[in-house]
């Protein structure tokens, strides 16, 4: 059964009826993560949770759990990327342009203290220490299909909860239509913002309903561990319909505009990465096909590449964020 949720409009199945899959029965919900850097942040809200951890990975500590989302979509049964090509594989330009480059160089971003800035068109601005922003609502579990509009896919455990319980907590003013993120950029710990590949800081942005969507989710873990640096710690976007560029990660700014915001690959790009950038393998990319993918870790090169699925398979849940839209002109 589903019940429709009056302050958001979209339908949640009632928790009772959901049966985790058995990968979730068999692993502990333990977010564990690095004694070095971050560490600070969690310990103090988590303490007592980590009390209760039974699983700790050697030289980690186990601080916070979450519990399976239970939000429509949120749970795919595809099967879970290996961690090791999650935290191996990236983009993160601030710290590289190869795939390679930020698992080996982000260990110089410093994400203790943190603190995310809230700006615009909201009647509660200011600074939110990640302490603070860590409360806003319980952690979740969830289970993403990731599609980079490069043409690889992964499916990945994200640990956070739905931004739109952060939007309401700041409560944007009624003539708020969008909302612009910004990421850090400080070339003392970034190498790699010195040259111009982008327009630096890193900037992205969505409509106010796509933000409000109970799938778009602000992420401060994977695979029940505090983000890795080079996966955008300490807290990060996913929006899993859209192509991968729009999950803007190491956040500091959130800003509510009544304007269309500016983003990066747009302005560095206008003609291949529009503002709304939703998977779609009927509209390709200027200089590639967007129909197929290869997914991380299970398709070999060889390998016969897979249907790239509307929306990334999410066009269920969002797909009457877009209704009326011409999707090849709002790309
Ligand atoms: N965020 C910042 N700040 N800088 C970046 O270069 N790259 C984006 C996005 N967020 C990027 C970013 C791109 S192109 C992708 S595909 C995803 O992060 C990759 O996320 P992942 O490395 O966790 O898979």
């Amino acid at each position: 059964m589903l019940i429709r949720n009056s302050s958001n409009g979209f339908d949640h199945a009632v928790p009772s009826e959901i049966t985790s899959p058995d990968i979730y029965r068999q692993r502990r919900r333990f977010i564990a993560h690095m004694a070095s850097g971050v560490a600070g942040i969690a310990l103090a809200t988590w303490a007592q949770r980590d009390a209760r951890a039974s699983v700790h990975r050697p030289g980690k500590l186990a601080a916070m759990d979450a519990m399976p989302s239970n939000v429509a979509g949120a749970m795919v049964m595809d099967k879970v990327t290996p961690y090791t090509d999650a935290s191996t594989y990236n983009n993160y330009y601030e710290f590289g342009t190869d795939k390679s480059d930020p698992a080996r160089n982000a260990h110089t971003l410093v994400t203790n203290p943190w603190s995310v800035q809230i700006e615009g068109l909201v009647k509660k601005p200011g600074a939110i220490d990640l302490a603070d922003l860590l409360k806003v609502a319980p952690m979740e579990e969830r289970v993403y299909r990731m599609r980079c509009v490069e043409g690889w896919s992964m499916v990945v455990p994200w640990v956070g909860y739905s931004l739109s319980a952060l939007i309401r907590r700041v409560e944007p003013l009624g003539s708020a239509k969008f909302i612009q993120f910004e990421t850090l950029a400080d070339r003392k710990v970034m190498p790699y913002l010195n040259s111009r590949v982008l327009d630096w800081p890193y900037a992205e942005g969505l409509r106010m309903d796509e933000a409000m969507h109970p799938l778009t989710l602000l992420t401060f873990g994977m695979y029940s561990e505090v983000l890795p640096k080079q996966n955008g710690a300490p807290v990060r976007l996913v929006v899993p319909w859209k192509y991968g560029f729009k999950n803007a990660k190491s956040l500091v700014r959130i800003r509510f505009t009544e304007q269309m915001p500016s983003t990066a690959w747009n302005k560095a790009a206008a003609n291949e990465y529009g503002f709304f950038s939703n998977v779609n393998p009927n509209v390709d990319h200027p200089r590639w096909s967007q129909a197929t993918e290869r997914r991380l870790g299970e398709d070999g090169l060889f390998a016969k590449k897979r249907k790239t699925l509307m929306f990334n398979g999410y066009e269920a849940q969002v797909g009457q964020l877009y209704a009326g839209m011409d999707l090849s002109k709002n790309y």
